[in-house]
C-alpha cells in the first residue's frame, strides 16, 4: 500500500512509478479523507509507503493530520519518500515522530528533488525549463535505484537531501512557515482574466474552492499546495501580489517509461 499526497503532480508521478513497478496499491490521501477511510489491514509481508511533497521543511499538514487518524494492522516494512525543490531538512524525522504515535516507523527514507512549486515568497521562483527537465531526468535515474530497494524491502537506507542546518530550517523557519504561512487568505482571482473553466475547483485536494470565477471557502483545510494557482490556464489566480510575475508549473511530462 502506498499512501500519497500531491498538489502539483510531482509526487503523484513518483508514487505512480513505484506503485506500477512493484505492483502496489496507490491511495490518494485526500480521497481517503473524503471517504472517511482511516483503517487499513495489511498482509503480514505487505509494504506500507508514504509519499508526499516537503512543505516548509516538514510533511504537509494534510499528511500529518491523516496519519494521526490512521489505524494500521499488519505489515512489517514501512518506507517513505518526499519530493522537494531543493532540500527537506528534518522532514523525515518529523514524519517518523507522527508515525510512531500509530505504531509505525519508516525505516527506509528517500528525498527526490523535483521542479519547484512554491512561488509565494520574494526569492522563490519556478525553475527555468532546462532545470525542470534536468531535475526530472535525475529523478528518473534515482527511481530506477529506489524501486528495487523498496521492492526487496531493504531496511536502514536513508537517501535524503537535508541541506545545511536542517534543524533550523525544519523546526524554526519551517515551524513559523507552517504555523503562519499556510493560509488561503491571500488567494485572489482576476475576474476579467478568468475564463470560467472550473479547473481550480477540480484540482483542489480539500474541496476549498467553489464556483467560477472561484471563491475560496476558507474551510480550514487549505494545505497551500498551490494546485489552484499553478493549474489555472490563464494565470488568473494570485497569492497576494507576489505571484503576478511568477511562473506556473505542474507535472505534465509524457511518460517515457
Ligand atoms: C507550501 C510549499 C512549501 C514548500 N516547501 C519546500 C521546502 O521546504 N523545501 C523544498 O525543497 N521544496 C519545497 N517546496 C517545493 C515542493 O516540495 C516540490 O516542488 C514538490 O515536488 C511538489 O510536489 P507536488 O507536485 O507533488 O505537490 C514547497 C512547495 C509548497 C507548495
Ligand atoms: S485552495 Fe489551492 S492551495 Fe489550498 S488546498 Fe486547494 S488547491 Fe491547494
Ligand atoms: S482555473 Fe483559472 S480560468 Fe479556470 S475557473 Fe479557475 S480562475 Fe478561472
Amino acid at each position: 500500500m502506498i499512501f500519497y499526497f500531491s498538489g502539483t503532480g510531482n509526487t503523484r508521478w513518483v508514487a505512480q512509478q513505484i506503485a506500477e513497478a512493484i505492483n502496489e496499491e496507490l491511495l490518494y490521501i485526500p480521497d481517503l479523507i473524503r471517504e472517511g477511510r482511516y483503517s487499513f489491514t495489511l498482509q503480514k509481508e505487505e509494504r506500507i509507503g508514504f509519499c508526499f511533497p516537503t512543505h516548509g521543511w516538514q510533511p504537509p499538514r494534510i499528511v500529518r493530520e491523516f496519519i494521526r487518524k490512521m489505524k494500521v494492522e499488519g505489515g512489517e516494512y514501512c518506507w517513505a519518500l518526499t519530493t522537494c525543490g531543493d532540500n527537506m531538512g528534518e522532514c523525515m524525522t518529523i514524519l517518523n515522530k507522527e508515525l510512531r504515535t500509530i505504531g509505525l516507523e519508516a525505516e527506509t527514507l528517500f528525498a527526490v528533488i523535483m521542479p519547484e512549486s512554491y512561488v509565494c515568497l520574494p526569492f522563490m521562483h519556478t525553475d527555468p525549463k532546462d532545470k525542470e527537465l534536468w531535475k526530472i531526468e535525475n529523478a528518473r535515474h534515482q527511481l530506477s535505484h529506489i524501486i528495487p530497494i523498496v521492492r526487496d524491502r531493504k531496511r536502514g537506507i536513508e537517501e535524503l537531501e537535508k541541506g545545511a542546518t536542517p534543524r533550523l530550517y525544519s523546526y524554526v523557519i519551517g515551524g513559523y512557515f507552517n504555523k503562519h504561512m499556510i493560509t488561503d487568505r491571500k488567494f485572489t482571482v482576476d475576474e476579467n482574466v478568468c475564463i470560467r473553466c472550473g479547473k481550480c475547483a477540480k484540482v483542489c485536494p480539500v474541496d476549498n474552492i467553489k464556483g467560477t470565477p472561484p471563491t475560496w471557502i476558507h474551510n480550514g483545510r487549505c494545505t497551500c499546495c498551490l494546485a489552484c494557482y499553478h493549474h489555472c490556464p490563464v494565470h488568473a489566480i494570485n497569492y497576494g501580489k507576489i505571484t503576478r510575475y511568477r511562473g506556473q508549473y505542474y507535472y505534465n511530462h509524457p511518460h517515457k517509461e
